[in-house]
């Protein structure tokens, strides 16, 4: 009995083999493994082997993939940095120039990669203002322990326009070395900033003039 059962097995298993032989239907080979698919970094390689059969239709292609790595850094191009603040105005009024700055380290060029392109800095004219006047017939008697001389010594202004945001002596002296930036407080911006600022407040104070 139990022959017979395996009788059968061996019997169907023969008659596999012979079907495959007269149909000749078969994988090939392996075909060897392909080059990485890229010069650099990671990428991948594959084999394959095809399901032959007498009709080509029906042919089956089986592939094998396999990460590689070229063990060669691919090229980072640099980028630039954000722009850095403005420098001051280079003059106080009449034109003067400031500068700000990047630098090509967002990412800074890795593996032969490029530099960034373009300038480092930007220039842009400021402080276009005209510059005050200069004192048709100055004489040096004109100055006292109440004046500031002008740096230019062209020039004395009274002392408390010293620093006071607004320009008397010629070449701007008398806003230079003060606890600010002449150029920084008299940009348009920050004008329209305090302006703004004010605007803002008159809402609030209106609120406490009506409810308390
Ligand atoms: C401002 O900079 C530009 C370009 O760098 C230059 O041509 C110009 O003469 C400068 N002006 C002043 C007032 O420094
Ligand atoms: C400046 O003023 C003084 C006194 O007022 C006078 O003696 C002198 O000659 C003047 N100097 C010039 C260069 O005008
Ligand atoms: C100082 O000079 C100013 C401007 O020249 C003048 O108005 C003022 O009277 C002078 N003060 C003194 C104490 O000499």
């Amino acid at each position: 009995m139990q022959f017979c059962q395996y009788g059968l097995q061996v019997f169907i298993f023969l008659l596999e083999v012979i079907e495959v032989f007269a149909t000749k239907e078969q994988w090939t080979k392996w075909s060897s493994w392909s080059q990485c698919s890229v010069t650099c970094g990671y990428g991948v390689m594959k084999r394959r082997r095809v399901w032959e059969t007498n009709n080509n239709d029906n042919q089956i292609t089986y592939e094998d993939i396999l990460e590689c790595y070229t063990e060669k850094s691919c090229p980072i191009d640099g980028r630039w940095s954000f722009w850095g603040p403005w420098n001051s105005c280079t003059k106080y009024c009449g034109g003067g120039n400031r500068t700000r700055y990047r630098e090509c380290n967002n990412p800074t060029p890795q593996f032969d990669g490029k530099y960034c392109e373009g300038k480092n800095f930007e220039d842009a004219e400021c402080n276009k203002w005209e510059c005050p006047q200069l004192p048709p017939n100055f004489n040096i008697s004109q100055c006292n322990d109440t004046t500031f001389m002008c740096y230019n010594k062209l020039q004395c202004v009274p002392k408390h326009d010293k620093c006071d945001d607004s320009l008397q002596c010629h070449d701007g002296s008398d806003e230079a070395d003060c606890d600010y930036f002449f150029d920084a407080l008299n940009s348009a911006s920050t004008h329209e900033t305090r302006w703004s600022a004010y605007v803002m407040l008159l809402p609030g104070l209106f609120y406490i003039w009506f409810y308390l």
